[in-house]
C-alpha cells in the first residue's frame, strides 16, 4: 500500500480538484495520510493568483523536504505547476512530478511513470477539451458538495493569471452534472455548490444546449437538495434569467457573488473587464428587485496601475450604493504573463495598504448595519459544527452568513451529540449581530 499526503491552497476550484485527485489516487490503491512524514508521495496543490501565494510554494516545498525526509516522491499540482512548468524541477530538485489542472485526467498514467521510477514527470498541456471528472471523488464534507460545471476561462482580465494556468473554457454536459447532483442527493448531501471560473458563460455541449440559468434551476429541482450556490459569476455574462431562476426556485440560495473589481469605469476599462460601472449597477438592480432577499458579495482590487484617488473614491461610493453583505479585497499584485505586466506597478505598497484599510473600514460599517437589521428575524441555519468555547452551534444561513446559536440541552443536561446535529437545518431567532457573524437561539416557533 502506498501512502500519500496532499496539501491544498487557492480557490474552491483547487479544493475540489484535490478531492478529485484524492479519489483518483485511492482508486489506484493509495491511502491518504495526514502528515508528510507518514507519506511515500507528498503532493502540493498550488495557487498563483497573487505573488504572496506563489512565494509560499517554494518555501513550503523546502519545508516538506525537511519534514518528510529523503526517499519520498514530491509532486506539485495546480496553478503554479502550470505557470512555472519544468522550471520547478530546477528550483526544487527534489520534486519529481509537476501537473497542471488541465492535465489531471492524465494523472493515472503519470503515476505509472513515477511508480516505474522516473524522476521528472510533467503533465502541462493546456490543449484539451476535457473537464476533469472522476468516478470516485473523495469529498471532505458529508453535507455540502462541490460540482464543477465549467473549467478554464476565456476572458482576459489584464491582471489575471487564470487563463494561463487553467486554459480555455470547457463546459460539462448537463446530463453529467445532473447525474452527479442526483447521486449526491441519494448519498445524503443537501447542499451543492456549482463551480467554475465564470459559471455564467456555461454552454451545455450536449444537444439539450442549456444555458447557466437552465442548468441552475434543474439542479435546484433535484429532490433532496435544499441549498444550491454557485461561484464565480462574471458581471458581463450575468443574465436576468439567473435572477428569475432564483425567484422561482426556493432551494437556490439567496446569495450571489458578483465580483466588480473597481467602481471606476476608467479602471474597469484598463482591467479589460468588459463592463462599465453603470452596466454593473444594472445587474445589481435586477438582484435587488428580486422578491427574495438576495445577499450580495464581491471582489475588489485596489492599486491597479493608473487607479487615481478619484477612481478609488468611486469604488468607495459603489460600496455605499450596493451595500454588500461581504467583500473580498486585495492589493494589486503584478503577475507573470498577464497583459497588465506592461503597465508597471507604480502605486507604492503603503498607498495600496492605505486604500485597502479605508475600503475595509467602510465595508465593516456597512456589514455591521446590515447584520444588525436581521436582529429579531428567524433564519434557517445549517449546522456545520460546535464551538466548545462559546457553547454555540456553528450554523450558516441561506444568505451565507455565519449564525452561531444555542440549542436547548438534553434532559441529562448535556448538548446533543455532534453527529445528531451537524448537517441538520434549524430555525434560529437572531439576537445579536457583529460585522462578520450573527448569534441567536433555536426558535421552535417560526
Ligand atoms: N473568476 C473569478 C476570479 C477568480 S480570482 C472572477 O472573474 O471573478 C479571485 C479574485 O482574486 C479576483 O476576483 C480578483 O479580485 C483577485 N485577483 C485576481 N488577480 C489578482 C491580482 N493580480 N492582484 C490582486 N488581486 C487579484
Ligand atoms: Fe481571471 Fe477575469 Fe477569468 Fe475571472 S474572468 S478568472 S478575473 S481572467
Ligand atoms: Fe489560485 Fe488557480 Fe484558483 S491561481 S485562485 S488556485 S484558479
Amino acid at each position: 500500500m502506498k501512502r500519500f499526503y496532499i496539501e491544498t491552497f487557492g480557490c474552491q476550484m483547487n479544493v475540489h480538484d484535490s478531492e478529485k485527485v484524492v479519489g483518483t489516487l485511492e482508486r489506484r490503491g493509495y491511502e491518504m495520510v495526514d502528515s508528510p512524514e507518514a507519506a511515500d508521495l507528498v503532493l502540493y496543490n498550488t495557487c498563483s493568483i497573487r505573488d504572496k501565494a506563489e512565494q509560499k510554494v517554494f518555501h513550503r516545498l523546502d519545508q516538506f523536504k525537511r519534514e518528510a525526509g529523503a526517499g519520498k516522491i514530491f509532486g506539485v499540482l495546480g496553478c503554479v505547476a502550470q505557470q512555472e512548468g519544468e522550471r520547478i524541477f530546477e528550483r526544487a530538485p527534489h520534486v519529481s512530478l509537476v501537473v497542471g489542472s488541465a492535465s489531471y485526467t492524465k494523472l493515472p498514467e503519470l503515476l505509472v511513470q513515477i511508480e516505474q521510477g522516473e524522476t521528472r514527470v510533467a503533465g502541462l498541456s493546456l490543449d484539451t477539451e476535457d473537464t476533469f471528472e472522476t468516478e470516485h471523488t473523495r469529498r471532505d464534507n458529508p453535507h455540502r458538495a462541490y460540482i464543477t460545471i465549467i473549467e478554464g476561462c476565456d476572458k482576459s482580465c489584464a491582471y489575471c493569471v487564470v487563463p494561463f494556468t487553467r486554459g480555455g473554457e470547457r463546459s460539462r454536459a448537463s446530463d453529467s452534472v445532473l447525474t452527479e447532483a442526483l447521486s449526491l442527493a441519494q448519498a445524503g448531501y443537501t447542499e451543492i455548490q456549482l463551480l467554475g471560473q465564470n459559471v455564467n458563460s456555461y454552454r451545455d455541449p450536449s444537444p439539450a444546449g442549456w444555458n447557466f440559468a437552465q442548468l441552475l434551476e434543474a439542479v435546484g429541482r433535484v429532490e433532496g437538495i435544499r441549498r444550491v450556490r454557485f461561484t464565480t459569476s462574471h458581471p458581463r455574462d450575468f443574465t436576468r434569467d439567473i435572477v428569475h431562476a432564483i425567484d422561482r426556485t426556493e432551494s437556490l440560495c439567496n446569495q450571489v457573488h458578483l465580483p466588480v473589481q473597481s467602481g471606476s469605469t476608467a479602471v474597469l476599462q484598463m482591467m479589460a473587464r468588459q463592463y462599465t460601472r453603470d452596466e454593473y449597477m444594472r445587474r445589481i438592480q435586477w438582484l435587488k428587485a428580486s422578491k427574495r432577499d438576495i445577499a450580495l458579495s464581491t471582489d475588489i482590487i485596489v492599486g491597479f496601475p493608473g487607479e487615481t484617488e478619484k477612481d478609488f473614491e468611486e469604488t468607495l461610493r459603489l460600496l455605499d450604493e450596493v451595500e454588500y453583505d461581504s467583500i473580498f479585497s486585495f492589493k494589486y499584485s503584478v503577475r507573470p504573463n498577464t497583459p497588465a505586466l506592461s503597465l508597471g506597478d507604480h502605486i507604492p505598497e503603503e498607498e495600496k495598504g492605505r486604500r485597502l484599510a479605508i475600503l475595509q473600514e467602510r465595508q465593516r460599517g456597512i456589514q455591521l448595519r446590515r447584520n444588525a437589521a436581521l436582529i429579531g428575524t428567524v433564519q434557517e441555519a445549517l449546522v456545520e459544527g460546535f464551538n466548545t468555547k462559546s457553547g454555540q452551534w456553528i450554523g450558516r444561513t441561506s444568505q451565507n452568513r455565519v449564525l452561531n446559536f444555542t440549542y436547548p440541552e438534553n434532559e441529562g443536561g448535556s448538548q446533543p451529540a455532534r453527529r445528531e446535529m451537524v448537517g441538520r437545518y434549524f430555525p434560529v431567532r437572531v439576537t445579536r449581530a457583529g460585522p462578520n457573524s450573527l448569534a441567536g437561539e433555536y426558535s421552535a416557533v417560526q
